[in-house]
């Protein structure tokens, strides 16, 4: 027997977080603390504004919290920033595109759309200069003001929608020129997107420049991919459901499949691709998330630093891969890309097999599989659990054909 779990592309309007959740609880200092009521405006601040992230996800996501009413209009104001000379409007008619429904659009979602943009402006200015910034924190205190913020309550959210690369030299700048003076209950958030650095150096090196720019408290790195409803639904499966608790482990699961597949390839963006590669798109972040909500034990609490420590355990207990089971390849074509080299050798399809040395997994492979340009467009989680002893219905055993499955 198999359980599948497939991902779903679409958003929810319904989702089962409460209103309040984008602000005190995620945003507290201490979470073990009394948590303070946030009371000033927020200012939300996406950098790179231009690119290709923001247009697609980032304005998108914010489009969302606004209709599901956790960005209040009377508070909020989002602020685009980057080099590109754009007007507001310009910036507005960007990504308008992406957050209508078309001609099938309700009229509700429209005034939704036309309020949501409203709140949208844009600054520009380069990632190192002084001018850019302070110009910045004059329109977001210019906003403060405008909601009678009281000093020291505002909320500022910087969101790096940016190549990796630029990450420390706008870390510094805002820093030094954008910075809450949160003396009350206001605070100043960045948040980083993964890839985050390019191997452990890089990352360890970024992981000390953003340390002594800010707190640990005030750093967010995100996985938007965590957010997905599928990802979300694995703990709830995992540890609030009597019926797999007892099964989910190796006496049970034969193997555990996590595929990533798009039917598309790198479509003009192979400049940045290239640099990386399937492995660090996909495998290492996303796919090793979905690994350790998969295998890790049950963590104290849904606290964010008790499920972290369970996730580290189990990655601790991954044992070194085995060349002979990675499997890499590139698509026919890839290199078309005007912007990969002609001589590229860089993988856009992986599959690597992990195994874990632990009790409860010692034996079970667990397969990761990414690739772009492929047949379909699929994000799945196959569990493919052992056969029952004494088999009446002449079951073949399937998991090994799979496995060895060519895409
Ligand atoms: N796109 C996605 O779907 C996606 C998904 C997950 C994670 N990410 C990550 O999110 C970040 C942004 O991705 P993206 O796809 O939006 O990137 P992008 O379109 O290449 O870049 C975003 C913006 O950054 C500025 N920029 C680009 N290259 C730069 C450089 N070398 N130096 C300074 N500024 C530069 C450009 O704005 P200006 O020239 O106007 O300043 C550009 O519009 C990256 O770390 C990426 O890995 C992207």
């Amino acid at each position: 027997m198999s359980i599948e779990l497939r991902g779903s592309y679409s958003t929810s309007r319904n989702n089962s977080l409460e209103r309040n959740s984008f602000r005190s609880e995620s945003f507290s200092e201490d979470r073990d603390q009394e948590v303070i009521p946030d009371v000033g405006c927020l200012s939300i601040v996406v950098l790179g504004a231009s690119g290709d992230l923001a247009k697609k996800k980032t304005f998108p996501a914010l489009f969302n919290l606004f209709r599901q009413g956790f960005l209040q209009p009377n508070e909020v104001h989002i602020f685009g920033y980057a080099r590109t000379k754009l007007s507001d409007d310009e910036l507005r008619e960007r990504i308008r595109g992406f957050l209508s429904q078309g001609k099938g659009a309700s009229t509700e979602h429209t005034d939704d759309l036309l309020k949501f943009l409203q709140l949208v402006k844009y600054v520009s200015g380069s990632y190192d200069s002084e001018d850019g910034f302070l110009l910045l924190n004059k329109e977001i205190s210019a906003h403060e003001s405008s909601r009678r913020s009281q000093p020291g309550t505002s909320r500022r959210l910087f969101y790096l929608a940016l190549p990796p690369s630029v990450y420390p030299l706008v870390c510094k700048m805002i820093r030094g020129y954008c910075m809450n003076q949160s003396h009350l209950s206001g605070w100043t958030r960045i948040v980083v997107e993964k890839p985050f650095g390019k191997d452990l150096f890089s990352a360890e090196e970024l992981s000390v420049q953003l340390g002594e720019l800010f707190d640990e408290q005030q750093i967010y790195r995100i996985d938007h991919y965590l957010g997905k409803e599928l990802v979300q639904n694995l703990l709830v499966l995992r540890f609030a459901n009597r019926f797999f608790v007892p099964l989910w482990n190796r006496d049970n699961i034969a193997n555990v499949q996590i595929v990533f597949r798009e039917d598309f390839g790198t479509e003009g963006r192979g400049g940045y691709f290239d640099q990386y590669g399937i492995i660090r798109d996909i495998i290492q972040n996303h796919l090793l998330q979905v690994l350790c909500l998969i295998t890790m034990e049950k963590p104290v609490s849904l606290k964010p630093e008790h499920i972290r420590d369970e996730k580290v355990k189990v990655l601790q207990s991954v044992l070194p891969i085995k060349y002979e089971e990675i499997v890499l390849g590139q698509y026919e074509g890839y290199r078309d890309d005007p912007t990969v080299s002609d001589n590229s050798n860089t993988p856009t399809f992986a599959t690597v097999v992990l195994r874990i040395h632990n009790e409860r997994w010692e034996g079970v492979p667990f397969i990761l599989k990414a690739g772009k340009a492929l047949n379909s467009r699929k994000a799945e989680i196959r569990v493919q659990f052992k056969d029952v002893p004494g088999d009446i219905f002449k079951c073949e055993e399937t998991w090994t054909a799979n496995v060895n499955h060519t895409e």
